[in-house]
């Protein structure tokens, strides 16, 4: 693992943090500064017999700067630390989890424990709430244009298919008595491939690629979607049992 791999969210944000509160110390502190030579100079040129400053150096120094000035940079500059830190921490907060979250490559286990638990719940898929997606047993026919296996969102016998319901974005629960995923927002069906047969849904449910390694490593990779198949896809059978969610 890379040290930067090793970061989690919150310490990134916090080096974020501290880089940038670093930075606001030390513009406000050569503000400062310029601030106060500046009216160290004008003191010393109004004293009786003090060194007048020559038109020259006037023109061609740096001016000034009033307490106006001073007042007015401080605020531009404490706006755009705002503007900074905001920004910077919006990027820590979406950063994608480098740990094992959504949005990486996920561990999702062996196969042969997946394979076990979804026996073990009657064909049920094996559901991995941190990656947003279920792996369901897959041992479907290609079609002419949908080969889950050349798409690499198969392998093994198992497949991962994204939880959101391609319509408008429900989470879509699995349904034991009709074998299919029902979607409880507006109706959508698909069945336990993830493919779209009922609703408003204008295609399959989304899928992540997935790797078994040698030692039967089960890795989904969840940092890219693969848009499900199209409307009228059937690789398994379309039979189902009683609707969870009435058609
Ligand atoms: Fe699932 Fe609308 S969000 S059917």
């Amino acid at each position: 693992m890379t040290p930067l791999l090793a970061l989690s969210n919150g310490t990134i944000a916090a080096i974020v943090v501290v880089v940038v509160l670093d930075l606001f110390a030390i513009m406000f502190g050569l503000s400062f500064r310029r601030a106060r030579v500046a009216e160290r100079d004008a003191e010393a040129a109004a004293q009786p017999g003090g060194i007048p400053i020559r038109p020259e150096v006037i023109a061609k120094g740096p001016k000034p700067v009033t307490r106006r000035d001073f007042f007015r940079r401080s605020l531009v500059t404490s706006l755009l630390v705002f503007t900074a830190q905001f920004g910077a921490m919006t990027i820590a907060f979406l950063w994608p989890n480098l740990k094992g979250g959504f949005g990486s490559l996920i561990n999702a286990g062996k196969i042969g424990d997946i394979k076990a638990a979804i026996i073990n719940a009657q064909g049920q898929p094996f559901y991995f709430g941190a990656g947003r997606f279920y792996i369901v047993a897959y041992n479907g026919t290609p079609t002419k244009d949908v080969n889950y296996e050349e798409l690499l969102v198969a392998a093994q016998g198992i497949m991962p298919l994204y939880q959101r319901c391609v319509h408008l974005g429900c989470r879509v629960p699995y349904c034991a008595t009709s074998s299919w995923f029902e979607c409880p927002c507006h109706g959508s069906k698909y069945n336990g491939a993830g493919e779209y047969q009922l609703g408003p849904a204008p295609r399959g449910m989304d899928r992540f690629k997935v790797t078994i390694d040698p030692s039967g490593t089960v890795t989904v990779d969840t940092s890219e979607i693969v848009l499900g198949p199209p409307r009228g896809t059937n690789t398994i059978s379309p039979s189902h049992g009683p609707f969870c969610v009435p058609a």
